[in-house]
């Protein structure tokens, strides 16, 4: 953890401000510590160079496994490809310009994807997960002097209100209990007239046989599914032959990517997190118009929004 953190953070149960002890310091970087909240006096441990906010990741197993299991896959400086800054692109509608000299909360930062891609672009970049994804995530960038990471969870954030230039959540928010209220939650650390993007899964007809097979899947040890998700590696030569291919990758949805470990990696994604909501384009908006947002852009890919806090 940098010092500089400090400036982001405040109590998650009482929204007080920090004392910081110091116990272990490398690479000018806090490596163990604890947080003390001045107000209720509530303590939080630095572990590893990460100040945790929460003591296990609660419903989220399948995601510290995940990620760190394929911690480099989609990390394009790691891989010399320009995947994830595609995405976040079509994503986010963010711009190098709009980046360079503002602060992001990536909520939910996985191994670290798109928080690489901000701070590349000269943002500095806070991100948080409430898994242990936040150990990939660091080894991935956080040594970066731009670079933020925290574990904790989205419905209790430890930051200040109103201390993020702009904000975004690829990914995330239906993988919680409940993803309207995890919008929500977000919303109060966006400064007035910064933006908030999102991904969420978009609800239709061709998640219904996935939908049936995560009832089993989401049941099944972890390391069998990554053992099973591997079937989608050979799955894709299969999907080119005429009707055969497209009736199996319907009855039987694996990811499809090119790169054979992107394929892997997003089916075991796909059956195994615990939550998985789906939602249309006018439910999303109307959460955008509900918190007070304006100006709120829908983008290609569904379900990609973003709005400004008015
Ligand atoms: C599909 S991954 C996406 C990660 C990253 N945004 C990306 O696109 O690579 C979903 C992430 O959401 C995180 N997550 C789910 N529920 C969360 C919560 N309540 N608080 C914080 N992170 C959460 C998971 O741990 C996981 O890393």
């Amino acid at each position: 953890m940098k010092k500089r953190l400090l400036d982001f953070l405040a109590c998650p149960e009482c929204g007080g401000m920090f004392d910081l002890k110091v116990a272990a310091m490398e690479d000018l970087e806090i490596k163990e510590g604890c947080l003390f909240c001045k107000n209720c006096g509530k303590a939080f441990p630095i572990k590893d160079f990460i100040p945790r906010f929460i003591e296990t990741d609660r419903y989220l197993d399948s995601f510290s496994f995940e990620w760190n299991m394929f911690r480099d896959v989609q990390i394009d400086i790691l891989n010399n490809t320009r995947e994830s800054e595609e995405t976040f692109q079509y994503k986010t509608g963010f711009k190098e310009t709009e980046v360079r000299g503002k602060v992001f909360l990536d909520a939910g930062i996985g191994a670290g994807r798109f928080a690489e891609i901000v701070s590349r672009w000269g943002g500095e970049v806070i991100g948080f997960d409430l898994s242990f994804a936040v150990d990939a995530a660091y080894k991935n960038i956080g040594k970066r002097p731009n670079v933020h990471i925290v574990q904790a969870d989205i419905f209790e954030p430890p930051f200040k209100k109103e201390s993020f230039d702009h904000m975004y959540s690829i990914g995330v928010l239906h993988h919680t209990p409940d993803t309207k209220k995890a919008f929500a939650s977000l919303v109060p650390f966006l400064k007035k007239g910064g933006d908030f993007a999102v991904f969420i899964y978009e609800k239709g007809i061709y998640h219904r046989y996935s939908d049936l097979w995560r009832k089993i899947t989401v049941k099944l040890p972890l390391r069998a599914v990554y053992i099973l998700s591997a079937v989608a590696i050979p799955l894709y030569y299969i999907h080119k032959i005429p009707f055969l291919g497209p009736a199996l990758q319907f009855a039987f949805p694996t990811a499809n990517w090119p790169k054979w470990k992107w394929r892997w990696l997003d089916t075991f994604d796909w059956y195994t997190p615990k939550y998985q909501w789906k939602h249309t384009y006018p439910e999303v908006y109307n959460w955008y118009v509900e918190n007070g947002f304006r100006d709120v852009d829908l983008f290609d890919y569904p379900v990609c929004m973003r709005g400004k806090k008015g």
